[in-house]
């Protein structure tokens, strides 16, 4: 068991919060890290809500307003976790209050409003991250060694798609608990922010930075019903969101996503081709990576399905025996593990509150050039 406390005080009591209370109360079981996460409060405005998730997760108290938990003096790290519009005025009082900081992705609605958590995070000198979790599925963090290893060599093509279809009947209505991510007030975008977001942190950390963009983005329902308002109201997000990307490295890029592909629940795939050899990932199989080798033998040359389960794969030595797979949210308490480890060595991992600038640069232009119909340069992050 790990020695110094780190009490924790969440924001937000949904999909997320339990991934990353799940996190907190898993992760010192698995992983011999410096800190052991505390549950000393979570806040959320509906108070019998909020406390039916602490009861049932194991939080010591609760908070109905979200200031007043970063008020607190007995809470060291803020995790926000709930809805796109409120990433940023809490992660900055938070940082003006001194505490650590882990936010839900995408880091804030715009761009220009990530500049100013990123100056609060950099004012405040606090630990920060954003949540972008698939940087440690195993299978990705091991394509990420093989690229840094150069096993690739130069690389020619990345290719990714985000595909869902579950706001495909024009009787869903927008906005409230629950559909918060059609209300473009709330969400800041459609797919482009929510889904290809994920990609593209992805994408730059296992390839490096994108240099421009030119997108397509369609709303395919115009009008929906608000849930908070009562009246039919335009759809102000990207249903769908295509878009081409030139990366630093010379390297071409396509990237898609949409909520209206039949059949698909959470499709996150991608495919990278180097001189000497390619990689793809599929998250509905996300224990595997396929690799295939041109320098193997001819005759045995050929794409291989490696099943990401051995001790010597990434996360995989603190889990099962090999064969044994993982799962989704083990990805956040890998993400847990690390922050709890860098606090240790003084070395807080990514992707921080940088990084998820640079995405929101990224999702900014695309569009930028969905609107112009031209190529957009992107923003780069000063280091
Ligand atoms: N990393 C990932 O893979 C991933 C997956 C899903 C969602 N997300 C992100 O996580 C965040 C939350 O998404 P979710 O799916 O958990 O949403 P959700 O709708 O399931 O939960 C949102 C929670 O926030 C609470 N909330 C809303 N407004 C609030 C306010 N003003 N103050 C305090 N609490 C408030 C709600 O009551 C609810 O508990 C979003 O930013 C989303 O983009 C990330």
């Amino acid at each position: 068991m790990s020695g110094k406390k780190l009490n924790v005080g969440l924001v937000g009591y949904g999909f997320m919060g339990r991934t990353h209370s799940n996190a907190y109360r898993t992760v010192n079981n698995f992983f011999d890290v410096g800190y052991e996460p505390v549950l000393k409060a979570v806040s959320a405005r509906d108070g019998a809500k909020a406390q039916a998730f602490a009861s049932q997760w194991g939080y010591e108290s609760i908070e109905t307003d979200w200031r007043k938990l970063v008020a607190r003096k007995d809470i060291d790290l803020i995790d926000i976790a709930s809805p796109n519009d409120t990433h940023a005025e809490i992660a900055i009082a938070a940082a003006k209050a001194g505490k650590m900081i882990l936010c839900e992705k995408p880091l804030a609605l715009t761009s220009a409003q990530a500049e100013k958590m990123v100056k609060a995070v950099d004012k405040a000198g606090v630990a920060n991250m954003v949540w972008y979790n698939y940087r440690r599925v195993p299978a990705v963090t091991l394509a990420k060694q093989w690229i840094d290893e150069g096993r690739l060599g130069r690389i020619f093509h990345y290719r990714a798609k985000f595909l869902q279809d579950w706001t495909i009947s024009k009787d869903l209505p927008q906005g409230g608990a629950g559909l918060w991510r059609l209300d473009v007030k709330v969400a800041g975008s459609g797919v482009t922010g929510d889904l290809l977001a994920h990609c593209i942190d992805t994408a730059m950390w296992l390839n490096g930075g994108i240099d421009k963009v030119t997108a397509m983005t369609e709303t395919f329902i115009k009008q929906r019903k608000h849930n908070l308002t009562g009246k039919v109201q335009p759809v102000g997000i990207d249903d769908a969101s295509a878009f081409l990307a030139r990366f630093s490295n010379g390297s071409l890029a396509t990237f898609e996503s949409t909520r209206y592909a039949r059949g698909h629940k959470a499709l996150y795939t991608f495919e990278i081709n180097g001189e000497n050899a390619s990689i793809a990932w599929d998250l509905h199989d996300l224990h595997r990576l396929q690799y295939f080798d041109h320098r193997d033998e001819g005759a045995l040359r050929g794409w291989k399905s490696i099943h990401v389960t051995d001790s010597e794969h990434p996360y995989m030595k603190n889990w099962w025996v090999p064969g044994l797979q993982i799962g989704y949210e083990h990805t956040f308490i890998h993400q847990v593990a690390d922050f709890l480890k860098g606090l240790e060595s003084g070395k807080i991992p990514g992707p921080d509150f940088r990084d998820g600038l640079a995405t929101d640069y990224v999702t900014d232009a695309v569009l930028a050039s969905a609107r112009s119909g031209r190529w957009v340069k992107v923003k780069q992050v000063k280091k």
